[in-house]
């Protein structure tokens, strides 16, 4: 892929109808991804709003073999312990809806081949009184996401390796003042893009006032 190609992949891309459709994406191919096209996404998080304009993230792209293994190594122990049990409850309960066991299977399946997605991007940033800017590097993400879905590449949000953060962090050169605060795995996708499910906005939508009754407990 030329440099030209890779500048103008995804800028015909309508914003509407690319958010609408960029599902996780967890079966990714082997094939590299071009340096330039992992500048060209994170640069997009870059887009995104912080507080007082303090841009905190730092991004890590991790694609070397044996250093992505190390990284998959240790979010797959994680997510095996988490996931089995929820599977396990999930497939004896007949009520439970099949649309979240599949993704359940998909996340599994992104555990079991994190060390062959091509890019482990890590979005770290600067703390603020000790804790990260995590609510400054959330938009920065989803920028990051939403970019990825433009140019064709698949990506998905993950926060599994934070069980093992200062071990991780350390390995990828972070401090203790620059946390890492997600993992978007990112590859050329085996599916397709598509919309995910989703419950109608007239669900979520109310103007003025959620009615009594609505939802939950009301905050006064
Ligand atoms: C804060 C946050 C953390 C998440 N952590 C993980 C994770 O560690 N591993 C994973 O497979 N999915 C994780 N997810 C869920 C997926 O990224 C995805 O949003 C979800 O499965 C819905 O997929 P869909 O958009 O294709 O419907 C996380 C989502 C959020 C918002």
């Amino acid at each position: 892929m030329t440099d030209a190609e890779v500048d103008a992949l995804g800028e015909e891309t309508p914003l509407l109808e690319g958010l609408r459709t960029a599902r996780a994406i967890r079966r990714l191919k082997t094939d590299s991804v071009p340096e330039r096209l992992i500048r060209k996404v994170c640069e997009a998080g870059t887009f995104g709003p912080s507080g007082g304009n303090r841009q905190p993230w730092i991004f890590v792209a991790v694609t070397e073999p044996e250093r992505r293994a190390f990284i998959a190594k240790r979010y797959r122990k994680r997510f095996h312990a988490y996931i089995h049990p929820a599977i396990e409850k999930a497939e004896s309960d007949p009520n439970f809806p099949p649309v979240k066991v599949r993704n359940m299977k998909a996340a599994l399946h992104l555990a079991d081949h994190l060390h062959e997605a091509p890019v482990l991007l890590f979005v770290a940033g600067w703390t603020r009184g000790g804790s990260p800017q995590s609510q400054a590097l959330f938009p920065c993400i989803q920028n990051i996401l939403l970019a990825c879905r433009a140019v064709g590449l698949g990506a998905s949000l993950t926060t599994v390796h934070l069980a093992d953060g200062p071990e991780i962090d350390a390995y990828l050169g972070l401090s203790e003042d620059t946390p890492s605060c997600a993992l978007l795995p990112i590859g050329w996708p085996k599916g397709r893009h598509g919309r995910p499910p989703r419950a109608s906005v007239d669900e979520k939508l109310y103007f003025e006032r959620v009615p009594e009754g609505q939802i939950g407990r009301r905050r006064g």
